[in-house]
């Protein structure tokens, strides 16, 4: 079969059917997912925390993303890979966020990328778009903005909601295929959902988006203090550790390797 494809996800907004998006961040989840049928995978530069280690998204690069990018598009056959661009490599300028966006396509194979902001960003959209790279937008809590915002909290209560309003409807008319809308209240997001043609993607934004998206390590439990709009579909911290211990015990005791594990 063939990968999804930008006009596939402008279909399923036609049909009213709902999808879901998880991030990926290397060949073996990204082949899982993939077959378990998720349309869409995002390398985020949620990589800075989950692979990284940092304490937010400011930190990640280019160059650290592009190799978990070039993997998450191997690992899958049929999914679009959209590659988060980071922070400091498309606010300069349309020129800089093209040259980044070439280098995901070109070096890592991602279908599309995605950056965040509003009417701030929409130069690079068009030049991106007009380039013939599919957009996905961002806004309501931008994690790389995390200085200005003050802290992770709900974006788009109050005046601020017709801004989030106004910046949807711009990026749609820049071209984006698609807008990520995180932590904003669902009658928001929902208003912004019925008022765009192009597909919202919520997290933490109530039910009433086009699709959902998860961290996977949020998802399987192997963050440890996960934000309130995570659903747990596994407990993986809890796995990996007793199968850690487990492990241990076994070649303390020498339980392991057994004669089945041997080569004679
Ligand atoms: O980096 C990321 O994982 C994201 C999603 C949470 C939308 O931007
Ligand atoms: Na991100």
């Amino acid at each position: 079969g063939r990968r999804v494809t930008v006009r596939d996800i402008a279909a399923a907004k036609e049909r009213h059917e709902k999808w879901p998006v998880l991030t990926a961040y290397d060949a073996m989840t990204a082949r899982v997912f993939d077959e378990a049928g998720i349309p869409v995978l995002l390398v985020g530069d949620s990589a800075a925390m989950v692979v990284y280690g940092h304490d937010s998204t400011v930190p990640v690069t280019v160059d650290d993303l592009l190799p978990l990018t070039a993997a998450v598009v191997r690992g899958s056959s049929r999914a679009l890979v959209v590659a988060d661009l980071p922070f400091g490599s498309y606010q300069s300028s349309p020129e800089q966020a093209l040259g980044s966006a070439v280098r995901f396509m070109k070096e890592a194979g991602a279908h599309a990328v995605k950056l965040e902001g509003g009417r701030r960003v929409l130069p690079q959209v068009e030049a991106l778009v007009s380039a013939g790279v599919p957009v996905m937008g961002h806004l309501g809590l931008t994690p790389q903005s995390v200085n200005v915002l003050g802290g992770y909290r709900v974006q788009g209560r109050g005046e601020s909601g017709e801004e989030l309003m106004k910046d949807a409807k711009d990026l749609e008319r820049a071209g984006a295929f698609a807008v990520v809308l995180e932590c904003v209240p669902a009658e928001l997001a929902e208003r912004v959902t019925t008022s765009l043609s192009i597909p919202t993607i919520g997290i933490g934004a109530g039910p009433g988006t086009d699709a959902q998206v998860l961290v996977w390590q949020d998802f399987m439990g192997l963050t440890p203090r996960p934000a309130r709009f995570v659903k747990r579909y596994g407990d993986l911290a809890g796995d990996l550790d007793r199968a850690a211990r487990a492990f241990a015990a076994d070649v303390a005791t020498g339980a392991f390797p057994a004669p089945e594990h041997t080569y004679t």
